[in-house]
Order: C-alpha cells, then structure tokens, then sequence
C-alpha cells in the first residue's frame, strides 16, 4: 500500500515517503522527529502490524504499532494543524452480522491485530482534528506476496486446490484503493485541512461486491495470463476450520461502501473487474 501510494500521491504535490528503518513506529521520538522536521500538510499513514496470526504472540509489539504508533502520528498531526489520512481493517469486525458492514456498527474484533488496528482507529477519533479513517479489507498487489499470488503459486503445483468457502469479503486492489485515495485528496486539495476538517471520520472503502475466498481463487484462475502453466485440475470449497490458526478470524466481515460514494462521488469498481485489470497489468 505504502508503495501504490507513493506512485498515486506523487502528482499532488511534494510528497516525502518514509519506510522502516527511516521512521521506526515502535519510538514515538522518531515519528515526532520525522514530522516535525518536515512539516506535512497532510499525513497518510500506510505503515501497519499486519502479521495476523503472528500478533496473537506478540500483542505488545502489535498495539504499540497499530495503536500507540497511531495515536502519535494523530497527536502531531493535531499540533501541526495537519491532515491525517489512515487506513484500517475489515477485521474490527466478528463477521457475524450476516450482511456488510456499514461505519455505525459496533466493532468486536476476534484476534489482536483487529483490536490493536480498533485502538489506532479509537485514538485518531478521540483526539479529533482533520483525519479521514478508510477501512478496507482483502488487499492484493502482485507486486508481492498475498492471495493472489498464493493461489497462482498453488495452481502450479497441486492438481487439487481447497480453499476457504465461508471467508466472505470485499477483495481490494491495493493499486486502485491508493488511486481513489489521491483523487479523494485531489477533491480538497485546494485547502486540504479544512476540507478534511469537514468531511472528517470514518470511511468503509473496498472492492466492490463481495465474494469468498473459493470464488476469489477460481476467478484468479480464470484471468490468470499464464493459464498453460497451471496443474491444477480441480478445486473444492472447504471451511474455516479445515485450516487451524493462531488467531480467529471473522468469517463474514464484507464492507458496505455508500457512505463513501454518497459522500465523495467515489466508489471501487466490482472486484472481479478490478481483478481482471490487476492480473492483465502487473
Ligand atoms: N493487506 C490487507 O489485506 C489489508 C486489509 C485491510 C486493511 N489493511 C490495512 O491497510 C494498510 C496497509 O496494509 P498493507 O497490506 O500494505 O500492509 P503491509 O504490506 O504489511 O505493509 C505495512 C508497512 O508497515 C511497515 N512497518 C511495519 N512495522 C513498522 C515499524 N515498526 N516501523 C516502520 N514501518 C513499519 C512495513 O515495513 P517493512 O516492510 O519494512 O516491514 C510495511 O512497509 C494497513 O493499515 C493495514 O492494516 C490491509
């Protein structure tokens, strides 16, 4: 994401890109010292403690990047009089709603990641100033490991592939979520801080549609460029459960995003489309 951004942001104006080790998330010191430094009109933060299952083990490490990490970027922002743009998580849900989430339902995550990604979220809201949350879910970029090229990797080495059929989400394109994000700053761009003053809060923003991690690898299949290279004979739906983890995972946790396109007259195209574009350009 922090890569996609970079590309998309770059037309906007001077942007200045940091990655670990430049800014360390874990030392508060070195993200005061980065912003004070540079004086950003607006801060995106793509940075994260993404290691799901990992952070069952190390929920210290993860709060401390998800939350405490985000709730300083949030106090600088403030004394800066900046722009705080973040991303969060799908996984601040328990799936158990039956239908997507809209920005007013009530958040019960089910594993660390999603309460520590719940407590950056809480800490940007509590503090207030000009941020915009958008909260996002299943991202993929080819560019590096994820789903998509998982399943690609699989289907060049199993005749038999079983995939999750009761995970249900919004598959996002990493490229086309920070595109939609440029062209939102783009809208205020003319006085950024006051136009995220006003249209402050909390954004549900992914692929449009919903669809299962078992649709999700049978469509990567199909737009698959190298087709003649897969092995793969046949693939069967399985569950949840046929696939222990460390952390728990909420099973439908798809994301509504009207408030967003009601809003900014912006939406994600549906998934199977921004796919099929992902697939035929990187
Ligand atoms: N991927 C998904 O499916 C998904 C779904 C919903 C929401 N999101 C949210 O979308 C945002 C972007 O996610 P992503 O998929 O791009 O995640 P990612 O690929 O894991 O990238 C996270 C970035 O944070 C950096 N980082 C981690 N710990 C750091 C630290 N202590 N100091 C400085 N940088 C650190 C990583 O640097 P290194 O590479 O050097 O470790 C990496 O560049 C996150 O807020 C995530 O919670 C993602």
């Amino acid at each position: 994401m922090g890569w996609e951004l970079e590309r998309s942001l770059a037309p906007l104006g001077e942007l200045i890109a940091y990655d670990y080790p430049d800014i360390d998330l874990r030392k508060p010191e070195s993200i005061r010292g980065l912003i004070q430094k540079n004086h950003p009109e607006v801060i995106v933060n793509a940075t994260a403690y993404t290691a799901v299952d990992r952070a069952e083990e190390e929920p210290g490490i993860a709060m401390a990047i998800n939350g405490g990490a985000v709730a300083t970027l949030a106090e600088e922002a403030l004394d800066l009089g900046a722009g705080l743009v973040h991303f969060s998580t799908d996984y601040v849900f328990d799936g158990i709603k039956g239908e997507p989430y809209v920005e007013t339902d009530l958040p019960v995550p089910l594993n660390v990641y999603g309460q520590s990604k719940l407590a950056g979220e809480e800490a940007i809201r509590n503090l207030g100033g000009a941020y915009i949350i958008l909260r996002t879910s299943w991202v993929y970029s080819l560019r590096r490991d994820c789903f998509v090229t998982k399943v690609l990797d699989w289907a060049r080495k199993h005749q038999t592939l079983r995939v999750v059929d009761d995970q249900v989400s919004n598959p996002t394109w990493c490229r086309m979520l920070a595109e939609t994000t440029a062209q939102l700053l783009s809208i205020g761009s003319k006085d950024i801080t006051a136009w995220l003053h006003e249209f402050k809060g909390l954004y549900h923003l992914a692929g449009d549609g919903e669809t299962s991690r078992f649709e999700w690898a049978k469509a990567i299949l199909r737009f698959d460029p190298q087709k003649e290279e897969q092995v793969t004979k046949v693939i069967h739906p399985a569950i949840t459960s046929d696939f222990p983890t460390l952390a728990r995972r909420p099973l439908h946790s798809a994301l509504a995003c009207d408030l967003f396109f009601e809003t900014f007259g912006l939406r994600l195209p549906p998934w199977e489309q921004a796919l099929k574009l992902a697939m035929a350009v990187e």
